[in-house]
């Protein structure tokens, strides 16, 4: 028995959660943090009354009910519906593909016609098996949704052409006939009233929690404070990369504060020409309905990525999945240590289903031991 039962490395959602449940069944357990606060890429910090989403814009959304319900506990979250708005070349389209955008772009006024004008211009590529992410974009929305609301915003995140991007990257594209900007499909969906740090300083209060403690600082000592890790940092760089770096795209964020109540009417702006280069602008105090004289925007620039920099889409082509499975058969040996997280797993995750799948491991741990 060493002196805690569980290190969690990482305070973001995974590990917080995990961290709160696992203490909640009286375990004891320690939260190390290598950044100067808690809540992982989900922390907001207020600025100017607004609060500030500091590594990109989070909708809360999900299908689950059960998440949805666990969530609330935390946190009042408001009816927000994310209806973000693109900018090509001067013109602008709301998202996600739905009869406003292709009144926009054709000024068609039926589903009839624009369906007509879709399958048109499908059929005019007669692409029958796509061999990469431009075919298979156009074979499923046409030329012009392609070329001016997909391929400027994908080449720039990305950091590589649609032509040399798999296609499987886009399964599909969703289109919908209706007038209906609303941009996700779930039932629920919102934005936690004071933002995200509270929901994260609730689930870890009580808990011992070290920030600005990187656990490859200290490996040796953090390796024999408890019985069991939850690792929520990057699986590769746990193993000292003896099977090579697995890739990811980066971003930066610039914050900036307007002296004016409105900078651009909405929260998210996307820009999907690929000679602006930024991806995105938010305007935070969209999200919460917040009245005040100032407004803070941030733009996002998609970066390459390299060692050092913050890790933010993995990369999960079938280079990177290839040496992610030698790392896993790594990871399944070490009895003490579990990956979590989107970092400790590589993969994508929304936040309904990181809650999801840390709540999963706490349910397969608190069991394990009984
Ligand atoms: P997360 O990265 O948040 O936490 C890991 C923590 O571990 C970090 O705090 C890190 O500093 C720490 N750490 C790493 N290595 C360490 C070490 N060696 N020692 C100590 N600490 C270490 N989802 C959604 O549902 N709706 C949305 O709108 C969005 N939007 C969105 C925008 C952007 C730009 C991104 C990148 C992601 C989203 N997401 C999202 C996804 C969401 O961010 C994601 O589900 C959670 O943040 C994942 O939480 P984790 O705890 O797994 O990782």
């Amino acid at each position: 028995m060493l002196e805690y039962d569980y290190l969690v490395v990482g305070s973001g959602l995974f590990g917080s959660v995990f961290a709160h449940e696992v203490n909640k069944n009286g375990k004891k357990v320690i939260v190390i943090e290598k950044r100067d606060h808690i809540g992982g890429n989900v922390y907001t910090e207020e600025i100017s009354k607004i609060n500030v989403h500091k590594y990109g814009a989070h909708i809360f959304h999900t299908d689950n009910k059960d998440i949805w319900d666990y969530i609330q506990k935390f946190a009042e979250l408001n009816r927000y519906t994310n209806s973000p708005v693109a900018l090509f070349k001067g013109e602008l389209y709301n998202l996600p593909f739905n009869m406003n955008t292709f009144y926009q772009m054709w000024g068609v006024k039926t589903p009839v016609e624009a369906k007509k004008i879709i399958e048109s211009q499908k059929k005019e590529a007669n692409i029958k098996d796509p061999k990469n992410l431009e075919e298979q974009a156009i074979s499923l929305v046409g030329k012009d949704i392609y070329e001016k609301l997909v391929k400027g915003y994908t080449e720039k995140q990305w950091g590589k052409k649609c032509s040399e991007l798999p296609s499987f990257i886009i399964k599909r594209l969703p289109v919908r006939f209706t007038f209906d900007n609303n941009y996700f499909n779930d039932k629920y969906q919102g934005i936690p009233i004071g933002g995200y740090t509270k929901i994260v300083e609730k689930l870890l209060d009580g808990i011992e929690v070290k920030l600005s403690t990187d656990f490859f600082k200290d490996k040796e000592k953090w390796e024999k404070i408890a019985d069991k890790i939850i690792f929520t940092g990057m699986i590769d760089q746990y193993f000292d990369y003896c099977f090579g770096e697995l890739e990811y795209r980066s971003l930066k964020f610039e914050h900036k504060i307007h002296d004016i109540p409105n900078y651009q009417g909405n929260a998210v702006l996307n820009y999907t020409d690929k000679d602006v280069p930024y991806t995105r602008t938010i305007e935070h105090k969209h999200f919460e309905g917040i009245k005040y004289e100032k407004t803070v925007v941030t733009t996002e620039y998609p970066m390459p990525w390299k060692k050092g920099k913050e890790a933010y889409y993995p990369v999960n082509d079938e280079k990177n999945m290839e040496i992610l499975r030698k790392y896993e058969e790594l990871a399944e040996n070490k009895e003490n240590v579990i990956f979590g997280g989107r970092l400790g797993r590589y993969k994508y995750y929304d936040m309904w289903e990181t809650i999801e799948e840390s709540l999963k491991l706490v349910e397969k741990e608190l069991n394990n031991k009984k």
